[in-house]
């Protein structure tokens, strides 16, 4: 049985003045217990809302959201928050500003009725747990506390009851750089040590990444995509993803032929055309075919006397194209280069090669599995 099983879930909101925003549409999910599953998306993509009626802070229009197998949400209930065994931090802390952090931590340990003989040495635990222990931290009002630390106490809070399952909205983004990555490993560390399911929201590719078992991508209240961090680099399945996920250089293309893995397309531009064999994830029928190419995944060499200005060969399995520099960036650990390949298509190459100069002739190289073809908009 998942933790959380997320049917047909629609949130309409209907505004004062009559405008209508579907900011959740017929989004389905599943979490699996003990596991850290995202959210993610740009702004508006109706993450928020999503956990919010997981939380049972929204009421649902459509669908049915279940919890450890309970029903909890559909479009005539809504079990309450408090009922729903679960803790909630928010993006912007939201600790209570006329308690000290002890008290915050207190006061929802009582809301959840929590062992009462238990509570003191609860909120020890919690704070500890969040390494906010000792430094006589636990007697400041909010105001006293950092940014970093009021997240902390945020944190404990919702885990001090011993929540099922935890929600956490962008936790993070109101901090630093550097508090942002140090608080990222601190909650990978606490999550292992509570192995609490968490469901979490951020629109942060590389957090998502860090933390997460199995991702949902959003944009505009619909799932685009669903998978492991791997699987939604590798493999995404439109410019959308591929694009939202990392640097990708998208190519509209004509469909040649196709096999259940590969594809033969065309880049068109003009009158000019480069063909490219393409990987291909067999269940899309390539209507308006893009092709997606990470920049890191375009090898790059010095174009030898042989090959300067010929073609090179392409096989089944790989394309070689003469190209030349247009463009380079330096950015330290690796050198963006621009190589226009064939008569007019620029691709952008990531490399760790930081000594070649415009003007350079080069051999590129990309592999079939590295040039993934899915469909476009339709
Ligand atoms: N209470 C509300 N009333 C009307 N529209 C809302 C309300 N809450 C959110 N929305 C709209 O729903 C969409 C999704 O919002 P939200 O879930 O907050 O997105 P995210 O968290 O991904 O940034 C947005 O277009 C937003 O303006
Ligand atoms: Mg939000």
């Amino acid at each position: 049985m998942p933790a959380v099983e997320v049917k047909k879930l629609t949130k309409r909101f209907v505004s004062g003045g009559g405008s209508v925003v579907d900011a959740v549409k017929n989004l389905n999910f599943s979490v699996n217990e003990g596991e850290l599953f995202t959210l993610l998306g740009p702004s508006g993509c109706g993450k928020t809302t999503t956990l919010r009626a997981l939380a049972g802070f929204e009421d649902i229009t459509e669908g049915q959201i279940k919890l450890f197998g309970d029903v909890v949400s559909t479009s005539d209930l809504n079990v309450p928050p408090e009922r729903r065994g679960i803790g909630f931090v928010f993006q912007s802390y939201a600790v209570w500003p006329h308690m000290t952090a002890r008290e915050n931590i207190l006061y929802a340990l009582k809301n959840q009725d929590y062992p009462k003989d238990r509570r003191e040495d609860r909120v020890q635990e919690a704070l500890s747990l969040v390494g906010l222990a000792g430094g006589n931290v636990e007697d400041r009002y909010p105001s006293e506390l950092s940014g970093g630390q009021q997240q902390r106490v945020a944190f404990a809070r919702a885990i001090s009851y011993e929540p099922k399952l935890l929600l956490m909205d962008e936790p993070l983004s109101n901090l630093d750089f550097q508090l942002r990555k140090r608080m990222r490993q601190s909650i990978l560390d606490i999550l292992d040590e509570i192995k609490v399911t968490t469901v979490y929201v951020t629109h942060d590719q590389e957090e998502a990444f860090e933390i997460s078992d199995d991702i949902c991508v959003m944009k505009d209240g619909v799932k685009m995509q669903q998978g492991d961090p791997e699987a939604l680099y590798d493999s995404p399945n439109s410019p959308f993803v591929a694009n939202f996920i990392g640097e990708a250089n998208v190519f509209n293309a004509e469909l040649v032929s196709k096999t259940k893995k590969s594809a033969n397309a065309t880049i068109t531009k003009g009158d000019q055309k480069l063909d490219m064999v393409c990987r291909h994830e067999g269940k899309s029928d390539l209507k308006n075919p893009v092709i997606v190419i990470r920049p890191e995944r375009i090898h790059i060499e010095v174009a030898s006397k042989a090959g300067k200005g010929s073609k090179y060969n392409k096989t089944s399995e790989t394309n070689e194209y003469a190209g030349k520099i247009t463009h380079k960036i330096f950015r330290g650990a690796s050198v963006y280069y621009d190589v226009t390949i064939g008569d007019n298509t620029t691709v952008q190459v990531r490399s760790t090669q930081s000594k070649l100069k415009v003007g350079q002739n080069l051999k590129v190289t990309i592999a079939k599995q590295d040039a993934l073809i899915v469909q476009g908009a339709s």
